[in-house]
């Protein structure tokens, strides 16, 4: 693992996971790439390719270009924006990543790694404390993308070697870029609307529960999995992965006990359908067993975090 292509690198993940990356093998060897431009100019010390993960001769110049060996695709659409267009979410969740695992089959990448999703499961699936290895029947085209991707994981590492590696993360907590059309959407919204409005009104109900992760242990449990021994992996794309769960009622509490005076109102849509399918909580015994996962940050440590970062914007 020597040079990393980070496709969809101006997402959510991607904005903080690559800056890990840059600090830990150095910017020279952190290749940044999206569809989007970098109008910010966060890449400045990076090379940056205007890569769309659907156009194949455009991945493979800038793996011949570079001479990559690792690539991390997080470019997708998300569960709620993917509803709206279920063909585009097929398009670059499934034609985009079988772009990629094609390409790491014939330049013999080192691995690949591509994130799965909660999204996977549906309303077949245990949803408290939800197994690794269970039905996968999920009712949004984001899940029906995310259960394939892992199939083909497994099936090309089977097949033809390649090591392909990724997990399930829960909805993903931070405070650099703002999340990017998903069900999760709320978790983060919430604290702009607390510091600038003192209320929020929340398109879940208020008994909503799911697992949900700070982006610090997000990026720990990627490095861990990246640069985990291949012979102590059992899985490739699927690893479970917990660290807290809550509901919006339980977060609103909590921000209550910094912001005394916020409010919180309910008027649910869609996405309350697509949240009641998905785990309240997840079983992440196999990462914990096969490359050492325990998480870091709770609810009580996050929320306090969340709001110091947030109000350090000065809105
Ligand atoms: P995001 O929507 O914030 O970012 C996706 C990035 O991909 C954007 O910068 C976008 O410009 C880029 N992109 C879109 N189409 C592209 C294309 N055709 N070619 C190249 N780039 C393109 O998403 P994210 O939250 O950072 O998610 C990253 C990965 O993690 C995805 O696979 C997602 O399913 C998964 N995931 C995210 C969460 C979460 O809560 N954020 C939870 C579970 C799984
Ligand atoms: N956060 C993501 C979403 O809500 C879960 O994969 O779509």
């Amino acid at each position: 693992m020597e040079k990393i292509l980070v496709i969809g690198a101006l997402g959510q993940i991607g904005s903080e996971l690559t800056m890990a990356f840059n600090e830990k093998y150095g910017n020279e060897n952190v290749i940044v790439a999206d569809i989007a431009e970098d109008k910010n100019n966060i890449y400045a010390g990076n090379v940056f390719e205007k890569i769309d993960v659907t156009d194949s001769a455009s991945i493979e110049a800038a793996i011949k270009r570079h001479r990559i060996d690792t690539i991390i695709n997080l470019a997708a659409i998300l569960s709620a924006t993917g509803e709206k267009n279920p063909d585009l979410a097929w398009k670059i969740n499934i034609d985009g990543l079988l772009n990629v695992i094609r390409l790491g089959i014939k330049y013999k990448l080192d691995r690949v790694m591509v994130p799965s999703s909660i999204a996977v499961f549906g309303p077949q699936s245990v949803l408290y404390n939800t197994p690794q290895e269970t039905v996968l029947v999920p009712n949004t085209m984001y899940g029906v993308t995310k259960v394939v991707g892992e199939l083909l994981g497994d099936y090309y590492f089977k097949k033809s070697g390649l090591d392909f590696r990724g997990i399930r993360y829960p909805g993903v907590i931070s405070n650099k870029t703002m999340p990017g059309g998903g069900t999760t959407d709320y978790a983060v919204e919430i604290f702009y609307a607390a510091v600038k409005h003192k209320k929020y009104t929340c398109f879940l109900s208020p008994e909503s529960c799911l697992p949900m992760i700070y982006m610090p242990d997000c990026i720990r449990a990627t490095l861990m999995l990246l640069e985990a021994d291949r012979s102590k992996l059992r899985h490739c794309g699927n690893y479970n992965v917990g660290a807290m769960s809550f509901t919006p009622e339980i977060l609103a509490d909590e921000i209550r006990k910094h912001i005394p005076e916020f409010t919180i109102d309910y008027r649910p849509d869609f996405r309350r359908e697509i949240a009641r399918y998905w785990p309240a909580s997840v079983d992440d015994s196999s990462a914990r067993a096969e490359w050492g996962w325990k998480p870091e940050w709770d609810i009580e440590h996050t929320v306090a975090d969340m709001l110091r970062a947030i109000r350090e914007k000065n809105l």
